[in-house]
């Protein structure tokens, strides 16, 4: 006897007309029609069914917080990090805790079930990574949460930073972060790119640095993130996260860049909405975009995710944990606008995120973890274009989350009264 058995849904690689069936959280067939005993069915009535979304970069112990102690006047990245210092020592374990499962409610209703969030480490009490750590293991039946150590004031910037960094991997944080781009020079930039990974390689963990969020076309962080994920054989293991330099270089260097990341098989993140809003700020018309370079990074191969990166905090004052709006924006931001480029956005917030993070047994396949969120669209480019209601999310098997079908009743002169939905 199944669990559970979906019937009539429309898959995110175009099959339609699906059944997917659920026995002990895990699936265990995806077939046209099909037909077995079942505890629960659910007739997907030809929605979207598609693995959860997935936020490969996230700032967890940020979120929540916009207006605390104030309001980023200048917009600027910087003004950001000065303002989170500000906040830094007013933060207490309590309201870390509650702010971060109040997002976690939030992600769950947006059907977000996986979310690798950056925890700075850069503070002596390690305040925010005890949290952190504390709310990783009350969402852990709901959401994945990876944790990476993440010296925002720079590893070797900051007094006391590379020894915190180590005693929050040791406390359990999962990957090793880095901010090459705010070291004091190039120079330390760079080394501090050498001593992250031969850390993570000694100790076996994943990489995820913000590398060159910079207008600064000669912030070159990422070329050197790439030779070490080579040197030291973390092939797939590294992520170059923001890369927002690379829109400003210089098109031959870049030519040769790209080739190399795909050499070191580098994950890319970029975060459209926290891009678009924070670079380009220096610029007077025409003001820069900011977003790396997605398209041609996907053509040569090389694995991007789109992360939401923050929400209500001291850089970015609006978001809502939707997966969607995210991809939204990176469509427009990159002009990816034919069929296959919006379907590769769409995925940059679920598979290919998935990937980033390492997540094992995810997707619609058999044997896959039955997770999974039934979107109010027929497709992956209508649920972009729709930023499409999440009528049900499930784990194992388990509803974790349900809305009701969106629809508008028009009353119109000289018309009879009907509903409507933007996809009729
Ligand atoms: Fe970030």
């Amino acid at each position: 006897m199944l669990d559970l058995l979906i019937h009539n849904a429309n898959l995110p690689d175009g099959r339609s007309q699906m059944s997917v069936a659920v026995h002990a959280g895990k699936i265990v067939e995806v077939a046209a029609a099909l037909q077995a005993p079942a505890r629960q069915t659910l007739d997907a009535q030809g929605f979207l069914l598609s693995p959860p979304f997935v936020d490969a970069h996230f700032h967890m112990d940020a979120t929540l917080s916009y207006g605390l102690p104030r309001v980023n006047q200048s917009g600027t990245l910087l003004e950001g990090i000065a303002l989170w210092g500000e906040l830094k020592p007013l933060l207490t374990q309590e309201a870390l805790v509650t702010r971060a499962l109040a997002y976690c409610d939030w992600a769950v209703a947006k059907g977000l079930l996986a979310i690798r969030t950056h925890v700075d480490v850069c503070d002596e009490r390690l305040l925010a990574v005890d949290a952190l750590l504390e709310v990783k293991r009350q969402v852990a039946p709901y959401i994945d949460l990876q944790l990476v150590a993440f010296p925002q004031d720079g590893v070797l910037r900051t007094p006391g930073a590379l020894d915190n960094l180590k005693r929050a991997l040791d406390k359990g944080v999962d990957v090793v972060g880095g901010i090459p781009h705010f070291e004091r020079t190039s120079e330390q930039g760079a080394a501090s790119v050498k001593l992250l990974c031969e850390l993570a390689a000694e100790r076996g963990l994943r990489v995820d640095m913000h590398c060159d969020e910079s207008d600064d076309p000669h912030s070159r962080h990422v070329e050197t993130l790439a030779f070490e994920t080579q040197r030291l054989g973390l092939h797939g293991l590294a992520t170059g996260s923001h890369l927002t330099s690379m829109h400003s270089m210089d098109n031959y260097y870049v030519s040769k860049l790209i080739a190399l990341m795909a050499e070191a098989q580098l994950h890319a993140v970029a975060n459209p909405l926290i891009n678009i809003t924070l670079q380009g700020r220096h610029d007077n018309y025409p003001k820069r975009r900011g977003m790396t370079r997605v398209p041609e990074l996907l053509a040569a191969g090389i694995n991007v995710a789109f992360g939401h990166d923050c929400v209500m905090d001291p850089w970015y004052s609006l978001g809502s944990g939707d997966m969607l709006e995210v991809a939204h924006m990176g469509l427009h931001v990159a002009q990816m606008t034919s069929q296959a480029a919006m379907r590769q956005c769409f995925d940059a917030v679920t598979v290919n995120a998935a990937r980033v993070m390492g997540l094992e047994n995810y997707g619609l396949a058999v044997g896959c973890n039955a997770d999974f969120v039934l979107l109010q669209a027929r497709d992956p480019v209508e649920a972009l274009r729709l930023r499409a209601n999440r009528l049900k999310v499930f784990k194992r098997g388990m509803l974790l989350a349900e809305s009701a079908q969106a629809s508008t009743q028009l009353h119109l002169a000289g018309r009879p009264a009907r509903t409507a939905f933007q996809s009729d």
